[in-house]
């Protein structure tokens, strides 16, 4: 049984798994999230594969507090201000991420921005304190289903995934954090939640940028993409056999080449590849390479979003 009751003792076991790399599912103010640490690809990793989500979207960093926030992204007079008056809570704020933030890709693909909140819940914030580190945490359920909002919830959902679920009663909102992207003007409403717009245009004196809801579930648009993450070099997929002049991007036992090549898991495991896939696309940027031969990665588990990373990679810059 994965479910333990939080106490002082379990807490400080699943801030210890955390650091390990284990994922940890724990309760907030909203729902309970789906925890693993934001500074460890591999962890990271781990909780696209456990949700089962077909592409890798960005998720919420949970800090302690706004100093905590400031060594993550830079925080504007609208972002200071949101952060004073509605944090600890369930408001998460969007704002242009630190160069050297240590923060894994994949929890930020392809953005050159970083969604901040600091959870009110006690248990959530004595695991971030124990913990030690940013933790980055999705809802708790598989995709495509709802959220949860208590201990069983997960455990139906991701009993196996998990490492160990704290149990801390009912989340009190049962609603996700309002998402207001802060990092332009005017500030706009990403994902609509437990504190209501109008309380945050109160505080801000003017109203909000309401987007499109599709903005805030797909903001690593192709275009984006192409910017921030597509090398330079043309990919050319599921590669057989590498031609002349070709980088090898390869997946478990290499193909035979003459040519440098770049293994994203020479043991073809899926995890590691998606832990070191942004990384790998930078790399062949840096050795300058000019065409790239893609071995096959299987369609299973993590397969589908890495294979959707790299046909948007292989899609030529307009
Ligand atoms: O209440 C909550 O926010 C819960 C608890 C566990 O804290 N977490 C949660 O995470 O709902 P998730 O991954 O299910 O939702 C993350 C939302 C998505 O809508 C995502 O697109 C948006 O935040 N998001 C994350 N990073 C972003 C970024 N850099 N720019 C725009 N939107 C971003
Ligand atoms: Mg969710």
């Amino acid at each position: 049984m994965a479910i333990a009751t939080a106490t002082s003792v379990s807490i400080a076991r699943a801030a210890r798994q955390l650091q390990a790399g284990e994922l940890v599912a724990f309760p907030t103010e909203t729902v309970y999230g789906l925890g693993a640490d934001a500074t460890n690809s591999e962890a990271v990793a781990r909780i696209f594969a456990a949700k089962g989500r077909p592409h890798f979207n960005p998720l919420i960093i949970h800090v302690l507090d706004i100093e905590a926030a400031r060594a993550l992204g830079q925080f504007n007079a609208t972002a200071t201000r949101l952060a004073e008056t509605f944090w600890p809570g369930p408001l998460t704020l969007v704002v242009k991420k630190m160069p050297d933030a240590g923060i894994a890709d994949l929890a930020t693909p392809g953005l050159e921005t970083i969604a901040l909140r600091s959870p009110a819940h006690p248990v959530a914030r004595a695991v971030l304190a124990q913990a030690g580190r940013p933790i980055a945490a999705p809802s708790a359920n598989r995709s495509g289903r709802v959220s949860p909002t208590l201990a069983c919830h997960v455990e139906a959902d991701l009993g196996r995934e998990v490492s160990m679920i704290l149990d801390g009663g009912s989340a009190v909102h049962g609603l996700e954090s309002t998402v207001i992207d802060a990092s332009r003007e005017p500030a706009r409403l990403l994902r609509p939640g437990a504190i209501a717009a109008d309380a945050i245009e109160a505080v801000l004196g003017c109203p909000l940028a309401r987007g499109d809801r599709d903005d805030a579930e797909r903001p690593s648009s192709p275009g984006q993409l192409a910017r921030h993450y597509a090398p330079h070099a043309r990919l050319r997929l599921d590669a057989h056999e590498v031609l002349p002049g070709e980088v090898q991007l390869a997946f478990g036992p290499a193909l035979m080449s003459d040519g440098m090549i770049i293994n994203l898991s020479p043991s073809g495991d899926l995890v590691e590849a998606a832990a070191v896939l942004f990384a790998s696309l930078r790399a062949l940027d840096e050795a300058g390479a000019a065409a790239v031969a893609v071995m096959p990665i299987p369609h299973r588990g993590l397969g589908e979003a890495i294979n959707d990373r790299l046909r948007r990679a292989a899609t030529p810059e307009d």
